[in-house]
């Protein structure tokens, strides 16, 4: 089946859904309001962690199918760094009350926190099971351009699209890498029901201006998430499918959109962080996300990696699953303990993770000491592994590493401490 983001971006014949988007609603309002929308057939819910309604969505939700729905969740710039983010992510999780978020996008480009440590963030949780697709939001060609080339895909762009304004050029840059687009404010937040080209357009399709705003997003292969509380704006807004704005139609909406104004809701709101629709390429992320490592560093970093992920796979529940760590890994990958081996083959790892879980209970890790070997692409870590069930154990390992810093073999020996 086609994923969702492709369908989105594809130049077919099929259009994207509708989705819901839950903003500014909360409490009470905004519990009534997506059951609503989810009996009248919304399947695709748009929330954020700044929306501040994660758990008047879970009261929607709680009696609904969790497969048949879609999520699209954001977290805050000032929260990207990999460990605010995954601190983000957890909370999400709980107050939703899902053991994974469906799409999961940064709500706008923070240039002070690096995007590689950001994104290897969202990837590896999306390897945990924790998210099913990374994506952006407000990222502009610049950002982009920036991200597509540290190598970890994105599905989503969440943007500005509406006959009030849109940026084509970032619209078609979308397009041309795969990268689906969701529309957000696509009824120009609710200024669209008296514009003039809209209202002569509806009179001729039958329609209300509302929904040719929709119909010509979808006409831009981009997902439209509009906001209301009115039942009949909702039932109205799903349906734009029985008719087809005409070439010249697109192109009129096209000029208006084009020369609109986007929506600077930083400014506005004086909200605490930049808005960075204006940066240059250089701007974005300057200096310090796609510097080479030297292979000191490289190593290091993938060691201090590895460690982490394994202390996060033996915190207790709603952490990583064992499958966390098969992105740090070769495919053939072996692992040998004090002399026996225990798998080869990286697809034994988290089954044998799994097992260490079952003996050890849950666990933590203080690393005592990491000593780079560059000759041999290897990193030597002594640490503690304190345990639930088997106490403290001293541990030595050996991390051998490709030239890709994936980890080849994993050579340790046990110690119990007394
Ligand atoms: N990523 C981001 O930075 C970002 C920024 C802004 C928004 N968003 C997302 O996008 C969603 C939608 O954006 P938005 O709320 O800014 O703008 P919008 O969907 O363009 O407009 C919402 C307004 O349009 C009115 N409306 C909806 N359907 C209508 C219809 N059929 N006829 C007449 N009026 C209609 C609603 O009023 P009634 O309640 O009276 O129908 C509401 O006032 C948000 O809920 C949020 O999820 C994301």
């Amino acid at each position: 089946m086609l994923s969702l983001a492709l369908m989105t971006t594809l130049n077919t014949s099929t259009l994207p859904p509708i989705g819901y988007g839950t903003w500014p609603y909360k409490g009470e309002e905004c519990t009534k309001a997506v059951e609503e929308a989810l009996d009248m057939g919304y399947t695709i819910l748009d929330t954020a962690t700044f929306y501040n309604n994660f758990e008047a969505i879970e009261k929607a939700i709680r009696s609904k199918n969790r497969e048949e729905l879609t999520i699209i969740s954001k977290v805050w710039p000032t929260n990207q760094s990999p460990a605010d983010l995954k601190k983000d992510l957890k909370d999400s999780l709980q107050r939703l009350n899902t053991p994974y978020i469906d799409i999961y996008l940064l709500h706008w480009p923070n240039s002070s926190i690096p995007i590689r440590e950001t994104l290897q963030a969202m990837e590896e949780a999306r390897k945990a099971g924790m998210i099913r697709e990374i994506g952006v939001s407000n990222f502009t060609v610049n950002h982009l351009k920036k991200i597509l080339e540290l190598e970890i895909p994105i599905s989503w762009n969440q943007i500005e699209i509406s006959p009030q304004f849109y940026d084509p050029e970032l619209l078609a840059f979308c397009h041309e890498h795969k990268i689906g687009v969701q529309a957000y404010s696509p009824i120009g937040r609710g200024n669209l029901i008296n514009d003039p080209v809209l209202t002569r357009l509806a009179s001729k399709y039958g329609k209300v201006p509302a929904q040719i705003a929709l119909r010509w997003v979808l006409q831009h292969h981009a997902l439209p998430i509009p906001g209301t509380r009115n039942p009949q704006h909702m039932a109205e807004n799903l349906a734009v499918y029985d008719f087809e704005l005409t070439q010249d139609e697109m192109e009129e909406i096209n000029a208006q959109a084009k020369n609109g104004k986007r929506n600077r809701v930083t400014i506005e709101k004086k909200l605490d962080y930049l808005d960075e629709f204006d940066f240059t390429y250089e701007e974005c992320w300057p200096n310090n996300e796609n510097k080479v490592l030297s292979k000191n560093e490289a190593l290091t970093e993938a060691a201090n990696h590895y460690i982490e992920i394994l202390n996060e796979i033996g915190k207790p529940k709603n952490n990583y699953q064992s499958e966390a760590i098969l992105p740090l890994c070769t495919d053939k990958c072996r692992k040998v303990r004090n002399g026996k081996l225990l798998f080869e083959g990286k697809e034994f790892f988290a089954a044998q993770l799994d097992s260490g879980k079952q003996w050890l209970g849950t666990w933590s890790i203080h690393v005592e000491e990491l000593l780079i070997s560059e000759n041999d692409q290897a990193v030597t870590i002594r640490y503690k592994l304190s345990t639930e069930k088997e106490g403290n154990l001293m541990i030595i390992v050996i991390l051998y590493f490709d030239s890709n810093y994936l980890i080849n073999e994993i050579n340790e020996v046990h110690n119990k401490l007394e």
